[in-house]
């Protein structure tokens, strides 16, 4: 297990669209999905997506720390693969975001409030699920890196991207 370089803004692999990942089980993806989890939790962050660390392939990893759980409560460091997800419910929520691959910035987002997650576990065997509230912002927000969106392309209002410094200017919840 090593520890991968991150990916950042302005590099063209995040903004390239991810292969379908034709077998989970294949060797190269199993190590793939712990290098990831490794990164993810070293860097420390609560999501990445392969593109990050310069691999096209539609792999993330993602975790929900406790207290930002909302609906989900915690949630453990978890793969998937080729995942998909469709809105439930129209509700909007606006929420910071941060990025891996934009260090130092901050921004409020749009997403889907509950979503419906489907995809494979590293394991082979399918997901499917709902999402919702902090989860649900880390899956839409990795997903989008597998088709190379940054969040910064879903703001609507960039007075309300901030460097994590002057955050406290901010109404932050
Ligand atoms: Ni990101």
């Amino acid at each position: 297990m090593s520890l991968l370089k991150i990916a950042r803004m302005g590099h063209p692999v995040l903004r390239r669209a991810a292969a379908e990942v034709a077998d989970p089980a294949a060797p190269d993806i199993q190590c793939l999905v712990a290098d990831m989890m490794a990164t993810m939790i070293d860097a420390p962050g609560v999501g990445l997506a392969a593109p990050q660390v310069h691999v096209g392939r539609r792999v993330i990893v993602f975790r929900v720390p406790g207290g930002r759980g909302g609906e989900a409560g915690v949630v453990p460091p978890t793969a998937l693969i080729n995942p998909v997800w469709q809105p439930v419910g129209d509700e909007i929520a606006y929420g910071w975001e941060g990025c891996l691959s934009i260090p130092g910035l901050r921004g409020v987002v749009p997403r889907h409030r509950k979503i419906r997650l489907q995809g494979l576990a590293p394991d082979g065997s399918p997901v499917d699920r709902e999402a919702a509230d902090f989860e649900a912002r880390v899956l839409q927000h990795e997903i989008d890196h597998l088709d190379g969106i940054l969040y910064l392309d879903r703001m609507q209002d960039l007075t309300m991207l901030s460097f994590e410094e002057e955050l406290h200017h901010f109404d932050v919840t």
